[in-house]
Formats: C-alpha cells, structure tokens, sequence
C-alpha cells in the first residue's frame, strides 16, 4: 500500500508528494514540526503536542495554518488512510514559499505537510528495550526550545551514536552539563539516589514524554529534581533513561562503552517504564482523544477492527 500524505490541503501518495524549491524551510530551515506516538490507534499526550506546536510558531512569528480542532481533522485522516496502528505521524509547519531573502516574507502562507508511518509495536520487556549511548559536545544553537527543523548539529550527533553502534548521543555543554540526547530527553538517578532531569530553558526542547512522566511521578509520589547533571555525576549515575515519544522511557545501561552501574536496567527505570506504559495504554488522557468519537478515546474502528473515519470534531 503507498503512503498517503497531507501537503497544503491535498492528500496525495508519499511517492509523488513535493514541495516548491523555495520553501523557506528547505532553504533556511524556517520551520517547526512534531512528532506524535501512535499507539493502538490513539494519538499519545496530543494535547501536550499541539501546545508546544502552537508555541514554537508563536515563538518564531509563523501563523498556526489551521487551528486544533482542524488540525486534529487531519492528523486523524492521515493515520486512518495510512492504516497505522503503532507508528507516528509527523507534521511540519514552515513559513511558506518566496523568493530566497533571509528575512520573513510578506504576505506568505505557511506550509502545512502530515505523513504517518507505521512503527514497532510499543516495547514490552525493558531489558530489550535498553540501548547504549555516547556523549559529544552539544553544539547548537541558543533556542533549542523551539521544535524546529533546523536539526542538523542534532543529525551529527545522532550519525556518531549510529557509528558507534549505539542508539543515542548525549549532548555536553560547554560548561560540562549534560544537556539532552539529539532527539530525546535525558534523566538519571544520580549516586545519592535522587532522580534527576535538566531544568527547563532555552537550551533543551520542553519534552512531552517529559511532561507527561512528571506527571506521573507527582501521581506516583515519586521525587524528583529538575537540576541538571554535571559530566561527572552523570558518568558516576546509577541509572540513566530517556524519554521521547519515539523512545518512551528508554534504559541506556551502556555509556561511551563501559556499563551504567551493574549494566542493567534499575529499579527506578523500570517503575517509571510501567507508569509510562499504563499511561500510554490508558483510556481518554488527552484532549485529543476526548474529541474522538469513541468514548475509549480510540479513533473510530468498523466491524471489522479498521480505522473509521473521524467524525464529530469541532
Ligand atoms: N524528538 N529533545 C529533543 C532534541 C528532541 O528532538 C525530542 C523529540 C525530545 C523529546 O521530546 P518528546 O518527548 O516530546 O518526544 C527531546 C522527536 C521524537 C523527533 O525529533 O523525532
């Protein structure tokens, strides 16, 4: 079955899906995008993601091309005629088309393009789940906060993890701070014990995992810090996982090639894996899925267990 994408208010085969040489976010990289985990059927944590969504456009001055529940319309339209069950749909949002000039356009309209692609059903067993990780310098720019598409000191670090056979690369700042992974969120129990996550700032994207994890924790009565960690106290840690709508809650047991602690998956990963997998597998826990017409928050199926199409948004 050929892929089915979204581009500017047409729905057209991925293979023959195109967009104008010059538009700004193939030439400047002058756009946003997100990324949201489709689990049996049901989009997770979508209203953390269209918030942060209509907040990366707000913050570099592109205007939101449709609102939520429009958007959401859409989102759901793209998973149903690509039948993803398990997978993500991918939305980005770039300033438009125009003449090449660094600076914005007048009078452009944004673009707007949603593909979704079918993914590995979500992760059961932790001690397969768990992966390696290398550290590299965090070489990015000021705003990383901003969910753009400008990613690509985050495509040098992830090409290194690759080419040393691991799954992330943990990027240190110049100070010797342990800042994110290339495209997840990093935590650690620390050598005292304390579970711990980088503050939130202009340097590291405001995580929805992450979000959605501090929330569960809070639920859980679970501690946890937002401090961020040192090189050394990382290196020292007792745990290390990430998060990601990709990566869920992943344990790294393996840093620059020698183990984390005994070099297995510890216990608070593994609560946190289980609080995270309840959440995901849980009934209506967004707003996105309040919307949906099934009162489970699963998008709407036939008979027969296929997707249906959306209705009664808005
Ligand atoms: N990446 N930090 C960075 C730099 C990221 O790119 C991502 C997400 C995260 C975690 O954010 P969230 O929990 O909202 O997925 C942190 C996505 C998955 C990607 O680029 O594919």
């Amino acid at each position: 079955m050929s892929r089915i994408a979204y581009v500017n208010g047409r729905y057209c085969a991925q293979s023959e899906a195109s967009v104008n040489i010059e538009d700004r976010g193939y030439q400047f990289g002058d756009g946003i995008y997100e990324v949201i985990h489709i689990h049996e059927g049901r989009f997770v944590d979508t209203d953390l993601h269209l918030a942060r969504l209509a907040r990366s456009l707000r913050e570099i001055a592109i205007p939101a091309p449709m609102d939520d529940a429009a958007l959401l319309v859409v989102l759901r339209e793209v998973v149903r005629r690509n039948r993803v069950h398990e997978g993500i749909v991918y939305m980005q949002i770039t300033r438009g088309v125009a003449r090449r000039d660094h600076a914005f356009p007048r009078h452009v309209r944004p673009a707007l393009v949603i593909t979704a692609r079918h993914g590995a059903a979500f992760p059961r067993d932790l001690a397969s789940w768990a992966g390696s990780a290398i550290t590299v310098p965090d070489i990015r720019w000021g705003r990383c906060d901003v969910k753009t598409v400008n990613l690509l000191a985050n495509c040098l670090a992830k090409q290194k993890a690759r080419e040393a056979g691991c799954y992330e690369a943990i990027l240190i700042d110049r100070d010797g701070m342990v800042t994110e992974g290339s495209s997840t969120t990093v935590w650690a129990v620390d050598a005292a014990g304390v579970l711990r996550t980088r503050h939130l700032d202009d340097h590291i994207l405001p995580g929805c995992t992450r979000a959605a994890l501090t929330t569960l924790l809070h639920e859980a009565g679970i501690g946890f810090e937002e401090r961020g960690l040192t090189e050394a106290e990382f290196r020292a840690a007792r745990e290390i996982f990430l998060t990601s709508a990709t990566s869920f809650v992943k344990p790294i047991v393996r840093l620059d090639g020698s183990p984390v602690a005994d070099g297995a998956p510890g216990p608070v990963t593994a609560r946190l894996f289980e609080l995270f997998a309840r959440h995901a597998d849980g009934p209506a826990h967004n707003t996105a899925n309040r919307l949906a017409p099934d009162a489970t928050g699963r998008l709407a199926t036939d008979a027969a267990g296929r997707l249906a199409p959306a209705a009664g948004i808005g």
